[in-house]
């Protein structure tokens, strides 16, 4: 049984952001200050996954779309665990008013400086704040957006209840996360690429963790993505670089999303092997 409230006591959450405060120091893009012109180039790039598009191209517009995004202007939108805030300067840029938190103080100076340098200091407020007691009144958001922290929140029992208090009804949460735990091929590479975050916490997720964690929401919705896809992370290189991926692995990849359609269609129970998953709580 895993000691769930020794995993979510504060000591944890600031020893954890301590180490996080370590990585965004000397984590090479992740410590990179954003201007205008970086948070537009990097999201379209991002999300443009038929030009090759980044790592996690398909899956980012599909969450970055759940939240309404980009026609998000007047929204107030939470970006949540927001690390250097890139996708809170993305929705500010697109009009919304953003609220961005993070437990790493190192995080939230690097993501305040970049606000300034993008021109929109004021509509994005910044704060260093735990995830398990938020500051916000009840019903205040219209959409939370998380990349990549619900693996660490899922054992901190407070932060699905705040989540869904501080929401307006019908208003959504929508975390991208890498893949479930249960693909056997994954475990490896993805031991591999976490090494170095062992002491920043997380785990992979199971269906359970996520039913759990819906409690307090009306509804759960979990899109899964990249199957044989996933082969892309050997492309990393390649979807690094200027200009994206080579065409002949362009090609591949729309082939293999192509069998993926078809396999998940014809075979939902191979959705847990996916690479990703978009999960998205709907109050
Ligand atoms: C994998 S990073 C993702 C950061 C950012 N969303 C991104 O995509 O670059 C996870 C983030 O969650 C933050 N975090 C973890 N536990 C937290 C907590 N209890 N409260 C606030 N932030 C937390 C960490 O400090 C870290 O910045």
């Amino acid at each position: 049984m895993r000691e769930i409230t020794k995993m979510s006591s504060p000591e944890i959450v600031a020893q954890r952001a301590q180490n996080y405060d370590h990585h965004y120091r000397t984590a090479g893009w992740k410590a990179e200050r954003w201007t205008q012109e970086k948070v537009e180039s990097f999201l379209a790039y991002a999300v443009d996954v038929d030009q090759g598009g980044y790592l996690n191209g398909r899956e980012v517009q599909y969450g970055l779309r759940a939240v309404g995004a980009p026609d998000c202007a007047g929204m107030k939108i939470l970006d949540y665990c927001c690390g250097t805030g890139i996708t809170a300067l993305y929705f500010a840029l697109c009009g919304a008013e953003v609220w961005a938190f993070d437990a790493s103080p190192e995080a939230i100076h690097i993501a305040a400086e970049s606000a300034k340098l993008s021109g929109v200091a004021d509509r994005v407020h910044f704060e260093v704040l735990d995830a398990q007691a938020l500051p916000y009144e009840d019903g205040f958001f219209d959409a939370v957006f998380c990349q990549s922290a619900l693996h660490i929140v899922i054992d901190y029992p407070k932060c699905p209840h705040e989540l869904a208090r501080i929401l307006k009804p019908g208003g959504s949460v929508v975390f991208c996360e890498e893949g479930l735990g249960y693909n056997p091929l994954l475990k490896p590479i993805r031991w591999l690429r976490r090494r170095k975050w062992i002491k920043c916490g997380g785990r992979p997720l199971k269906y359970p963790d996520i039913e759990q964690f819906g409690q307090p929401f009306s509804r759960t919705h979990i899109q899964h993505f990249n199957l044989l896809t996933q082969v892309k992370t050997a492309f990393r290189r390649q979807l690094e670089r200027q200009g994206g991926l080579r065409p002949w692995a362009r090609r591949l990849l729309h082939g293999t999303e192509k069998l993926d359609r078809m396999l998940l269609r014809a075979l939902p129970c191979l959705k847990r092997y996916c690479g990703t998953v978009v999960i998205v709580y709907t109050r």
